[in-house]
């Protein structure tokens, strides 16, 4: 079966996917019997699509790709929470399966994402919205799902753990440290979003409202960055046997979810504190399996890419078999959310 697919975004991740595409389409087709067929791309810069080979399918407005009756499965990866959010509802409500790589979305309008599509029985599938290529949120919705989890808490900015390596193992400044992830292609495009924990902190909501069964918006996170980090803190750390990490933490407690993210020093002794470069880390505990790492590049067109491919593939699956999987994320139950002072 051929399951066709309309691309929103071109940029790093965007690029990835179709070189995924281009260098495994024919397996995908061999070992899984999808036929994944791009027919519309809707981009910003018409000769990222060209070079790609798609000119003849290349739109600049979303709208074309949200409405053609031709388009399955819509990959929205453009950001943000305006255009991304409309193309991603209308999409849904044209009956068409979404995958999407988009955190804030998913952090700030999640409870009307998942309505829609659920209103118009189509799948919405978001791996890449957290982790980069580290597979988190199908463990959460499935391999785990028979735990009562205590804690998900990680690394989850790329960028930020990034440059704490820089300038804790090589003594760069902020500035330096900051130029070069950007330069590397891991920063978000107003890496404000990296650098004051935002990121951090809708990735947290994501696998915490998985996690706990629970609403857990941008909004109900505490975010402090690390901003005022100096590398002289990171060397008084190390004097004292730390590093600093930028840890995103959702803790269930007796009064319901706590969840925040800010600058933590972690003894050098522990698993965290490996945890260098790009890499992201989470640490997951659940009643049953005890607790659990996952480990890889958390920013990055190839991990990210893998992450949206991935998702791609499981919904077109499900796509040709009738087969509606909806996030582990009900909700009937959600436990309350413990305010900062308590
Ligand atoms: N800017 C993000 C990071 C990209 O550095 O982790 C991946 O979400």
């Amino acid at each position: 079966m051929t399951v066709r697919l309309g691309l929103i975004g071109t940029g790093t991740v965007g690029g990835g996917c179709l070189d995924i595409l281009r260098n495994h389409k024919d397996e995908f087709r061999r070992h899984y019997g999808v036929d994944l067929e791009v027919v519309r791309v809707c981009s910003r810069e018409p000769e990222v699509a060209r070079s790609f080979g798609f000119a003849d399918v290349f739109t600049s407005d979303y709208r074309e790709v949200v409405t053609d009756p031709n388009v399955d499965l819509v990959i929205e990866l453009i950001g943000g929470t305006t255009v991304a959010h409309d193309a991603v509802c209308e999409a849904l409500r044209n009956g068409k399966a979404v995958v999407t790589a988009n955190k804030a979305l998913m952090a700030t309008a999640g409870e009307e994402v998942f309505s829609l599509a659920e209103e118009h029985g189509v799948e919405v599938a978001f791996e890449a919205s957290v982790g980069g290529g580290i597979p988190i949120i199908d463990p959460l919705k499935h391999s785990l799902i028979a735990n009562r989890i205590s804690k998900v808490m990680g690394i989850v900015n790329g960028t930020t753990n990034y440059m704490l390596t820089r300038m804790d193992e090589e003594g760069a400044s902020y500035e330096e440290a900051l130029a070069d992830a950007q330069a590397r292609g891991f920063a978000e495009a107003d890496p404000s979003a990296d650098v004051d924990g935002l990121d951090a902190a809708a990735k947290i909501a994501i696998l915490s409202s998985i996690a706990f069964n629970s609403r857990v918006n941008l909004s109900d996170v505490h975010a402090e960055g690390i901003r005022n980090i100096t590398t002289t803190d990171l060397q008084t750390a190390r004097d004292m046997g730390y590093c600093v990490k930028l840890m995103a933490i959702g803790h269930r407690t007796d009064d319901g979810v706590d969840v925040r993210v800010h600058p933590t020093m972690i003894p050098l002794s522990h698993q965290m504190a490996k945890v260098n470069g790009v890499y992201n880390a989470i640490y997951v505990v659940g009643d049953a399996v005890g607790e659990t790492m996952f480990f890889g590049e958390g920013a990055g067109a190839g991990p990210a890419a893998s992450a949206v491919m991935g998702d791609v593939l499981e919904v077109a699956r499900h796509i040709e078999t009738g087969v509606t999987s909806f996030v582990g994320c009900t909700c009937t139950d959600s436990l309350p959310i413990v305010p900062m002072d308590d």
